[in-house]
């Protein structure tokens, strides 16, 4: 089964074609993803309208794009997935859209996809993928989540952030020392030139029982850190590797808990700070003493994407989960709520 998946949630339009046809990564016949940082970059974060307007102009040419690169017409397409919550409204609007109408001209069905099952099943797009039960954390820009995976589209919530996400903690931190908008990714990267101990910061919330986390905290220590000091480069760095660590290790901390709590030794790891070569090699660590392992999708498919959209969707599909005609999105969106991949054919998608 050959799908098309649209991913216009955010800021990022993306369009891959998957195969479940082919074997492990090699299904990803396609994918691209246009960012729109630039438009955004100068009021600081993204402004919804501009966001819509973007997809509107970059969908269709991305997925002329993406069906020339995995040299297929849109006739060899036998369904549609497409990002239908959470998100944007105006953005999810545009990719349902495109996506419902595509679907209704090529008679092949329509699935609308969960953001957060599609970043959490990322990974097991990768080769020899993990199977389920396994614990998942994700961790992006807009969430920090700890999910018992029991089987794939059984969900449950076993801890979140209280506040900041992960990625947002790092995007504000840059901001704080006056990196560019968004920072996280620069953020981590002066982090490889810090030097470790220099600055500690504190592991918030690791200090009790749970797998809540909070990380608004750990941007004020930083603020004033920087305040306080040189404010130079090499200070900058420093701190830099000081938050970072302070963050993979408290990721590290719950996961291990949560791993206790469901009684996995295996992780599956997915979001944008996912892409975190800390947090990776951390996160291999600790699943391998346990005996087990942790799954992360390739770095680009970490952050907002279309093949994850493609791959959640062609689960879907395959399990004869479709939607009628209806455009219709969900900006808020509860993952718990969803129904289990081949399970119960009177629980449709909302
Ligand atoms: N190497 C990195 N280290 C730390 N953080 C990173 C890195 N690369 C990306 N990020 C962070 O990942 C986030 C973007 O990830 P992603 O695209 O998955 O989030 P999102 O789609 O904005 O949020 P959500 O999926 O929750 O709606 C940003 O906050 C960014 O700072
Ligand atoms: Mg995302």
């Amino acid at each position: 089964m050959r799908v098309l998946g649209i991913e216009t949630s955010c800021d990022e339009t993306g369009v891959a074609v998957y195969d479940t046809a082919l074997p492990g990564s090699a299904g990803l016949r396609a994918h691209a993803v246009y960012s729109q940082i630039a438009l955004h970059a100068e009021y600081g974060g993204v402004v919804p309208e501009l966001a819509s307007r973007d997809h509107v102009r970059k969908l269709l040419p991305l997925i002329r794009q993406t069906l020339a690169e995995a040299d297929l017409k849109l006739e060899d397409l036998d369904g549609v997935a497409y990002t239908a919550g959470p998100g944007l409204v105006g953005a999810l609007l545009v990719g349902a859209g495109v996506a419902r109408s595509l679907a209704w001209a090529l008679e092949v069905p329509a699935v609308g996809v969960h953001h957060m099952e599609g970043h959490l099943l990322a990974p097991l797009m990768e080769d020899d993928p993990p199977a389920a039960p396994f614990v998942a954390l994700l961790v992006s820009g807009g969430h920090t989540q700890l999910v018992a995976v029991d089987e794939i589209g059984s969900y449950r919530l076993l801890g979140e952030t209280l506040d900041d996400a992960a990625g947002e903690a790092f995007d504000k931190t840059a901001k704080v020392m006056g990196l560019p908008y968004p920072g996280g990714p620069q953020l981590a990267a002066l982090a490889e030139t810090g030097r470790p101990g220099v600055y500690k910061f504190s592991r918030p919330m690791t200090d009790r029982p749970g797998l809540d986390f909070s990380f608004s905290g750990l941007k004020t220590q930083v603020m004033l850190a920087w305040r306080n000091s040189d404010q130079s480069d090499a200070t900058r760095a420093d701190i830099a590797r000081g938050f970072e660590d302070a963050v993979v290790d408290t990721l590290a901390i719950k996961c291990h808990r949560a791993l206790d709590a469901a009684g996995s030794n295996t992780l599956v790891v997915a979001g944008g700070v996912g892409a975190n070569k800390r947090l990776r090699a951390k996160l291999h660590d600790i699943a391998g003493k346990r005996g087990g392992r942790a799954s992360f999708p390739r770095p680009a498919l970490c952050t907002d994407n279309g093949a994850m959209i493609a791959f959640a969707g062609a689960l879907r599909l395959q399990a004869g989960q479709s939607e009628t005609a209806a455009v219709k999105v969900t900006p808020r969106w509860d993952m718990a709520t969803l129904p289990v991949v081949g399970g119960h054919q009177d629980q449709p998608l909302p």
